[in-house]
């Protein structure tokens, strides 16, 4: 007989996922109900009022798409890219390569730009670049758990606007622990995920679009066959090329229309609906601070401990951070260690930087001072016990003087 799952107790401290926050876990526990439930449907729209609150939007269209943060990806781009329509994408560590890699199996014609990882493209570049290939969508990551860095994208919002382009964000990594002010950036199509800083698991992406991104999407709006009605005309744009993600059908789904499109994954839109009452009870800056200064805290204490951090400080992410393997340590027993003696998990890391850095996050509920003390206290017994030295006294108390405000 197969025994029931029971899951060590560990700390999550890598890139996500994090542990989720009780609440989240306890409101999974809920009955289920039918997706066309009087009930359910106000969750789903409470859901998306909540989530207008964390993305700054008003807009309509903000729902939820069942998969983990790769399918809020993929429906963006699936319902907005046409065989043939140009797309830009800034690619500043694996994940611009992922949005790449995704538009281009859209059909897209695909220009990368790409800036060294570890650093982000000044707002000059961006400019320039919408300015010169004119792109029907422009497609960028904002926080890049690779290398760690957090892209501005104010400055390129306005530009996709100047220029007629339509402006994707994949904040899966950001929202709810940076400021990501949807509508005052012009930010046409943004999602997310939950395991990141929404304290959550993963399994449901929040996404919003506005109305430029509907008129885009709502042209290529072909209902399938078993579900349309007689009186229903089609759109006059090519068909989405993915039934799941097709946004234009999502849309129908989520709106009053209540279109059988697909059953909702109902225990994660509760999780979800939690997660944003969880980021709004608390207050987007109170939770923008709380994250700053998890990560201050990590860094003196890192620092104080005589490691070097990776990136571009200016525009490193609050909620993960790089720090490099101090030469001659073996980055991959040191983490087993911390894993298997102290069940604290951090994160590898990939490409270029592969065997270079650990990564680190102090995100949703984990973005805590304990969180941090205990993940820094066994990170430099770890690294003592390595080097066959006493661990100094001063790394976690760095780390305390970091966090407080006044
Ligand atoms: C910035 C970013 N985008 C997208 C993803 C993909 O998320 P998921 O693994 O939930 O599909 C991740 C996951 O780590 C991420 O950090």
């Amino acid at each position: 007989m197969v025994s029931p799952i029971k899951p060590p107790q560990r700390l999550l401290m890598g890139p996500g996922p994090i542990n989720a926050d009780p609440r989240v876990l306890r409101v999974m526990g809920e009955p289920l109900l039918g997706q066309f439930d009087p009930e359910f449907r106000r969750y789903m729209s409470e859901a998306s009022e909540l989530y207008r609150g964390v993305f700054q939007t008003k807009n309509r269209w903000t729902l939820l798409i069942d998969g983990t943060a790769r399918a809020g990806i993929e429906a963006a781009l699936v319902s907005m890219i046409e065989p043939g329509d140009r797309v830009l994408v800034p690619v500043f560590g694996r994940f611009g390569h992922l949005i790449a890699e995704i538009s281009r199996r859209c059909g897209g014609d695909v220009k990368t730009i790409e800036t060294a990882w570890g650093t982000v493209f000044p707002d000059e570049i961006l400019e320039r670049e919408v300015k010169h290939h004119r792109p029907k969508v422009v497609a960028v990551c904002h926080g890049d758990t690779s290398t760690t860095m957090a892209q501005p994208l104010e400055a390129l919002g306005r530009a996709c606007r100047d220029h007629d382009a339509l402006l994707y964000v994949d904040a899966t990594a950001t929202l709810g622990g940076m400021d990501l002010p949807v509508d005052a950036w012009h930010l046409d199509v943004a999602s997310a995920g939950l395991q990141k800083c929404l304290g959550g698991p993963p399994g449901i992406a929040p996404l919003t679009l506005n109305a430029r991104a509907e008129t885009c999407i709502k042209r290529r709006r072909h209902v399938e066959q078993g579900l349309k009605h007689s009186e229903e005309g089609d759109g006059e744009g090519p068909v989405i090329r993915s039934n799941y993600f097709d946004l234009a059908m999502v849309m129908d789904y989520w709106s009053d229309k209540a279109l059988n499109h697909h059953t909702e994954a109902t225990s994660m839109l509760y999780a979800a609906h939690e997660c944003g009452r969880i980021v709004l009870d608390e207050g987007l800056s109170r939770s923008f601070e709380r994250h700053a200064r998890a990560s201050r805290a990590l860094c003196a204490g890192l620092e104080a401990m005589g490691l070097n951090l990776f990136g571009d400080r200016q525009h490193k992410m609050p909620n993960v951070t790089g720090v490099q393997i101090p030469e001659g340590a073996d980055g991959e027993k040191i983490r087993r260690t911390l894993l298997e003696e102290f069940n604290i998990e951090i994160g590898t890391s990939f490409g270029p930087l592969h065997g270079k850095i650990w990564r680190i996050g102090t995100m949703g509920y984990n973005a805590r001072l304990d969180a941090v003390l205990t993940t820094l206290g066994a990170l430099e017994a770890v690294l003592a016990r390595e080097r066959r030295q006493t661990p100094r006294t001063t790394v976690t108390e760095a780390a305390s003087a970091a966090y407080r405000v006044d």
